[in-house]
């Protein structure tokens, strides 16, 4: 990794052990209804059933989905850069099967090359400042035929508090270059000690990347809430100004 690219991992890790006990307590507290009411269905819909596959959970944060995989019969490893939010995974009790947890990068797996079928990326990618690395090793650990499933922000609406509201268009200059969003997560009233990156990148550099790397994208799907959602709760229509997810499909040729 370059100089540069190297700080800015480095800082995202420290940021990540500062945020570690405040993300511990949203997961586990169900506080953030992104994913407890749409993103997750939307992510384990894409999985479909995994018995028997092995699974890596890349960036798995405290570990939910991971358990959550695990509870369906999948063999799941989990990594993530935080040794805060490792330790908390690992140490949750995990009645349904039990993945095992690893402090890692996902630009350097500890991994043999063909160890998985499937890698899950859930609200992951927004946190790589460049993720060309990452899809090398994905590629390299993955078997041929092997799936990323892949959630993330939406590179062409997601802006800076688009979760409060916010709607503007991105302009063209931006959208085609990286941006980085600096903002605290503010999630059902409790705000993060640490201060975040959200990076975005043009939808070309996730097909070009991904091909370049030994994929091809067999679905793009942008999660969002249903009508009745929309109709019937004014937290989602506040909170949903715009597309603010996209759900990539790739798979290892
Ligand atoms: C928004 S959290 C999502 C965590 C978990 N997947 C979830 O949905 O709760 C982003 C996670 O990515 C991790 N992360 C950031 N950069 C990483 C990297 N280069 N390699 C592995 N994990 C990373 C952070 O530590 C954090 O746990």
């Amino acid at each position: 990794m370059e100089d540069t690219a190297q700080a800015i991992a480095n800082l995202t890790r420290e940021r990540w052990e500062a945020n570690a006990q405040y993300w511990v307590k949203v997961i586990r507290e169900h506080r953030d209804r992104y994913r407890t009411e749409l993103t997750d269905r939307a992510v384990l819909d894409a999985i479909g059933p995994c018995e028997g596959q092995r699974v890596l959970d890349a960036g798995c944060g405290e570990g939910y989905l991971a358990r959550t995989l695990a509870s369906q019969g999948a063999d799941v490893t989990g990594v993530d850069v935080s040794q805060g939010l490792i330790d908390a995974a690992s140490a949750h009790p995990s009645p349904d099967g039990a993945p095992t947890f690893t402090r890692a990068g996902v630009e350097d797996l500890p991994f043999g090359d063909d160890t998985f079928d499937l890698i899950v990326c859930n609200h992951l990618f927004s946190h790589l400042q460049d993720p060309t690395g990452a899809f090398g090793e994905f590629s390299r650990v993955l078997i041929s035929g092997g799936r990323v499933v892949l959630l993330t922000l939406h590179p062409c609406f997601y802006v800076e508090n688009s979760e409060h509201g916010a709607m503007n268009s991105v302009p063209a200059p931006q959208y085609f270059a990286s941006r980085g969003i600096d903002q605290r997560f503010l999630v059902d009233g409790l705000e993060s000690p640490s201060m975040i990156t959200s990076w975005l990148r043009p939808l070309e550099f996730y097909a070009g990347t991904l091909r370049d790397s030994g994929f091809v994208i067999a679905d793009l799907r942008e999660p969002h809430p249903t009508q009745e959602q929309m109709r019937d709760d004014p937290w989602w229509r506040k909170g949903f100004p715009t597309a603010l997810f996209m759900l990539l499909i790739a798979e290892r040729r």
